[in-house]
């Protein structure tokens, strides 16, 4: 519902819990003079003194301000004015559509901006396009996808960093006056180093359960830059866009250009609330098949990495059959002929199966799967080559190249990105995926790997060379766009070194993503907290690996590994065949628990309970089906003090009404715990919670210094 007050000029965008007012009229800025809790009434505002900022501030005449578009115009001017001319209000099976209509008085630029409401989900999705309807080119220098105006007070900011094997740590702190900068030049990349999402929370120090919080995802795959702006004034100011930096942009003569699309949400039920907002728009309308199961899968990488063969391939999936797995993917190492991909320098780009390893091809691996009873899944990295490759002797003006300088080579010394700005390059990424799904229909999975970044400053196809960071991911989106028309059931996991592509951009075309190399239990205890503010827990694959874990080389139980890996998508990582019967039957019961839980985990609301990083020697979190008929409680313990006690955890997302039975997962315990089969009023749980011993008691030649638990709890 929206009221256009014509006399305030003031319009409300609603969602269920919360509105963004716009002030519009014409021949003035746009405004944006409120985001926040529900307001019904728009004289509010006026009667409150709040007359708002500049939604989309322009380069040149506002001073010292800072802007969210910068066009330099053919003949040189720096300066836009921009004004409204119009505006429209459309309507949606979920919320409105605004859009907001500005012209420059002098110059023949147009500029839209659409703020899309998600009315059940709490979310607006803002962006902008920009027209030029001029007879000349202009340039742009600055194109953010949106601009936010927060009344300042006491703001936090959360948001995410890290690098390889230790992606999506939270970094918290207070916005202090000046400008914070988070961006990405990766380029194909942009979630290792930092985030394109923050969470700002407007009470001081984020709370999980309560406080004010906007949270934003900017949905892009591509270098991006955030900026948060304290200044001597009431308001910060938070803009997100494509990196400007090295990409401006000529937008020729009738041309538009659409930013990618900022995903705003606001929650007065603290982070906690701003990140069930994202998962369940996420999973609704950003996420490939965000209403369908995932399978239990065994990857090969960690188990057997190149080495590849037949016998070895045909074992994995019979284990992970055996076990109650549903899906079998084979990681790198399958392809080349001329040149067979041994290790990680040479192949890439000639995806031929090695048919010294794999005499009787794919299809004789998607028929052995299926007569084990799991499904294939394939790896690939398709916008990538090598300089010892068939493709990259056939094809060297395929690759991204600084012009007058021999080639940079990244991981194995010979690794190179292919130029996705190049239409010959998008057929051939599309074929690849279309090719081997012709061969083989029978291929249910891909993990599209991308372990490169755009190291050098180069398109051999283009004429304006700041287009690549903008080309590259229209390029990537026309690929994919054709490969979704064609196969729309296909699951496809987007990995790039581990986690370095977990963003709202990609995550239309892809199910999941790899949320990092590093399987290590603990460690991603902490990274998969930071990435479940944004992302769903259906989206995060987590894997069970072995010990010592092959990057870190910490031991933890198997029970430890299995009931942190059963918090996000799980699967296994690990040669089965060095597993011991005890230890294939512990994962067989742990993969029948998870199946219980499985809509719980991947469809339910996430309530984050005591973090990690606050430091209290345990971590924990629960989900809770959206009719709070089933629930799950995880608990680990992440330091190891000998006989350090702890505190219930108060649980969440219960119904206080109903009645709840408590049932242990993957129990290795001797004896179970006292409240084993009991039931607990969903009030008594959510103000007392239950007393999880610290350690676990299992027999004493099975005791290790790790302990766990997750809690099934079932509505009677
Ligand atoms: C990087 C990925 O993150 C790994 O899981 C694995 O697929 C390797 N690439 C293979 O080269």
């Amino acid at each position: 519902m929206h009221f256009l007050f014509t006399l305030l000029s003031i319009f409300l965008l609603q969602t269920q819990h919360s509105t963004l007012a716009l002030d519009l009229e014409k021949g003035r800025d746009a405004r944006i003079v409120y985001y926040g809790s529900t307001v019904t009434d728009p004289a509010v505002f006026r009667h409150a003194g709040i007359w708002g900022q500049t939604a989309y501030p322009a380069y040149g005449l506002s001073g010292t301000a800072e802007t969210a578009l910068a066009i330099t115009q053919a003949d040189g001017n720096k300066t836009l004015s921009l004004t409204v001319t119009d505006w429209t209000v459309g309507t949606w099976d979920n919320g409105e559509l605004l859009t907001v209509t500005l012209k420059d008085s002098v110059y023949p630029v147009t500029v839209r901006l659409y703020y899309k409401s998600f009315r059940e989900e709490d979310m607006i999705e803002t962006w902008t396009r920009i027209d030029n309807e001029g007879k000349k080119p202009i340039l742009l220098t600055r194109f953010d996808s949106g601009h936010l105006p927060i009344r300042g007070g006491d703001t936090w900011v959360s948001s995410l960093y890290g690098t390889w094997a230790n992606e999506g740590r939270v970094n918290t702190e207070p916005l202090t006056r000046g400008t914070k900068v988070i961006k990405n030049l990766d380029g194909t990349r942009n979630s290792h180093t930092s985030h394109g999402e923050v969470m700002i929370s407007l009470d001081g120090r984020p709370r999980e359960d309560a406080g004010r919080v906007i949270g934003a995802a900017l949905c892009w795959g591509g270098n991006y830059e955030l900026r948060l702006q304290k200044n001597d004034s009431d308001y910060d100011h938070f803009f997100a866009g494509i990196c400007p930096e090295n990409a401006e942009y000529h937008l020729a003569k009738g041309e538009g250009f659409v930013t990618p699309h900022l995903a705003l949400t606001f929650s007065d039920e603290g982070l906690g609330g701003a990140s069930r907002n994202f998962h369940r728009w996420g999973r609704k309308y950003r996420l490939a098949h965000g209403d369908r199961e995932r399978k239990i899968l065994l990857n090969s990488w960690e188990g057997v990495y190149f080495d590849i063969n037949e016998p070895g391939m045909k074992q994995m999936m019979e284990d992970i059959a055996s076990m109650g797995g549903e899906l079998f993917v084979m990681d790198d190492g399958w392809f080349g002929d001329k040149y067979p991909r041994l290790t990680d320098n040479s192949s890439l780009g000639d995806w031929v199966v090695d048919r010294n390893k794999l005499p009787d091809g794919i299809g004789w691996l998607v028929k052995t799967a299926a007569e084990a009873g799991v499904k294939f899944g394939i790896w690939i990295e398709p916008e990538m080559t090598n300089t010892v490759s068939e493709l990259y002797e056939q094809h060297p003006d395929w690759v991204l190249k600084a012009a007058g300088r021999p080639v940079l080579t990244g991981r194995g010394g010979t690794q190179l990105v292919l130029d996705l700005s190049n239409p010959a390059v998008q057929d051939f990424v599309f074929d690849v995926v279309d090719r081997l799904m012709t061969e083989n229909p029978g291929i249910d999975y891909i993990k599209w790997d991308a372990n490169m970044n755009i190291s050098e400053h180069g398109s051999q196809y283009l004429k304006e060379q700041s287009h690549l960071q903008v080309a590259y991911w229209a390029g990537f989106a026309a690929v994919c766009d054709r490969i979704r028309a064609k196969y729309p059931d296909l699951t496809i996991q987007a990995c790039a070194s581990g986690g370095g592509r977990a963003n709202w951009g990609v995550l239309p075309w892809f199910d999941e993503f790899w949320v990092s190399d590093n399987t290590d239990a603990l460690q991603r205890i902490y990274m998969q907290w930071g990435t479940s503010y944004f992302f769903p827990a259906i989206a995060m694959a987590s894997h069970i690996s072995a010990t010592p874990n092959h990057t870190v080389f910490r031991t933890t139980s198997l029970k430890y590994r299995v009931d942190v890996a059963s918090s996000g998508r799980l699967g296994m990582e690990i040669q089965p065949k060095n597993m011991t019967e005890a230890e294939k039957d512990f994962c067989r019961r742990a993969i029948a628990s998870y199946k219980r839980i499985r809509p719980v985990v991947q469809f339910g609301d996430l309530y984050r309970l005591v973090s990690p990083y606050d430091d209290k020697g345990f971590a924990s979190l629960m989900y809770a089906s959206e009719d709070k008929d089933t629930a799950v409680f995880y608990w680990w313990k992440i330091a190891n003090f000998y006989d350090e006690h702890f505190p219930r955890v108060r649980m969440a997302g219960l119904d206080p009404d109903r009645s709840y039975k408590v049932t242990e997962l993957n129990r290795i315990d001797l004896r179970p715990l006292a409240f084993e089969g009991k039931t607990f009023s969903g009030r008594y749980l959510m103000e007392n919670g239950l007393d999880i011993p610290y350690n676990n008691e299992p027999a004493h030649d099975a005791k290790t210094d790790w302990s766990s638990r997750v809690l099934l709890l079932e509505a009677q």
